[in-house]
């Protein structure tokens, strides 16, 4: 089992199921882009035995589904229904949410228990904005029946200057009341965003101002987070309470146990390396012969997590996912 000098080692694995996505956000895909499938993408069988080997070499013990947009992809049922008999403690699951009341049923029928929707206002013109795909309504449809399902849920809201700051509030309080959790992810330098400072720096807004801003309407506290956790955590009297990836101005890389995966085999050990592991081809191959070249790889891997923090990225979300 490889650990670091910080003593990080992996624990969380984020699989991307497709780099396929059916919005195109601002933040993840530069203008008139739109994200198609991989040519080379794993099967589904070779996605589990790529889990059940990490979760054997390197100890992985959660799994978090991405993509692209998972919900996409048709390896998800073979996958998920895979997934059963490999003893995962912690099944997750991210998504844009558009294409959740109609995958819900599977959803629920494999066990998974948790989900993080990507959502950044409740307003329908900036949606289209933001989203440049998709339909806010059906979204807010399969969120409500997502949790009347029992699903526990989180939201992930990237805050931007001049595009979504007037939202900030009408979302805590939406998700306050309906009871999920709201992570405001911190704007990172990923992708076109990594190649283009200044359209970074003028739309970034850190964890101190969207503290500000949340103070006008609301009193909270901090509360304390699971050591391994990224997000900075406040609880709002007994209403509930939200969270801040603060990427930029809070880095967690100390005590990061993050591994990716992506959809045609990669294995990423940051999210600021754009250095991949391949491992496509020793899914294929008898385990005995793999362990040793996994340990390997994996130690590459580990050995790719920046020090301190995140210093930017040309990967973007649909190859490594959240
Ligand atoms: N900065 C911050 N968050 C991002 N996401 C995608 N790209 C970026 C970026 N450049 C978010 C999505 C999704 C989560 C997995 O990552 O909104 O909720
Ligand atoms: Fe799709 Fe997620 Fe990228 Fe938005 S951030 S375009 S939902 S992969």
């Amino acid at each position: 089992m490889n650990i670091d000098r910080h003593g990080r080692r992996f624990r969380k694995l984020r699989l991307s199921l497709t780099a396929a996505c059916n919005f195109a956000c601002t933040y993840c895909v530069a203008d008139g882009r739109r994200l198609v499938a991989a040519r080379d993408e794993l099967t589904a069988q070779a996605m589990l035995s790529a889990v059940r080997l990490l979760k054997n070499v390197a100890g992985i013990n959660a799994l978090r589904i991405t993509g692209g947009e998972p919900l996409l992809s048709d390896r998800l049922e073979p996958f998920l229904l895979g997934l059963d008999t490999l003893g995962l403690g912690d099944i997750s699951l991210t998504t844009n949410g558009q294409l959740l009341t109609r995958k819900l049923p599977l959803l629920v029928r494999a066990g998974v228990r948790r989900l993080n929707v990507s959502l950044d206002t409740l307003n329908p013109d900036t949606f289209g904005h933001i989203a440049r795909g998709g339909d806010l309504n059906s979204i807010l449809l399969g969120l409500e029946q997502a949790r009347k399902a029992g699903i526990a849920i989180k939201i992930n809201m990237v805050p931007m200057q001049d595009l979504n700051l007037d939202q900030v509030l009408p979302m805590l309080q939406f998700c306050l009341e309906q009871g999920y959790e709201l992570r405001f992810i911190e704007l990172m330098r990923m992708g076109h965003l990594a190649e283009n400072p200044r359209a970074f720096r003028n739309r970034y807004v850190g964890h101190g101002e969207l503290l500000d801003l949340v103070k006008k309407r609301f009193e909270f506290v901090p509360v304390g987070a699971p050591k391994d956790s990224t997000a900075l955590r406040y609880k709002v009297g007994d209403l509930g309470t939200f969270g801040i990836i603060a990427n930029e101005s809070a880095p967690f890389c100390r005590s990061c146990n993050r591994l990716r995966l992506s959809s045609t085999g990669w294995l990423y050990g940051c999210l600021s390396s754009n250095r991949g592991h391949y491992i496509g081809d020793l899914l294929q191959q008898p385990e005995n012969h793999t362990n040793s070249q996994l340990e390997k790889l994996l130690a590459y891997a580990l050995a790719d997590k920046q020090e301190t923090e995140f210093t930017g990225s040309a990967l973007i979300m649909k190859s490594v996912g959240g």
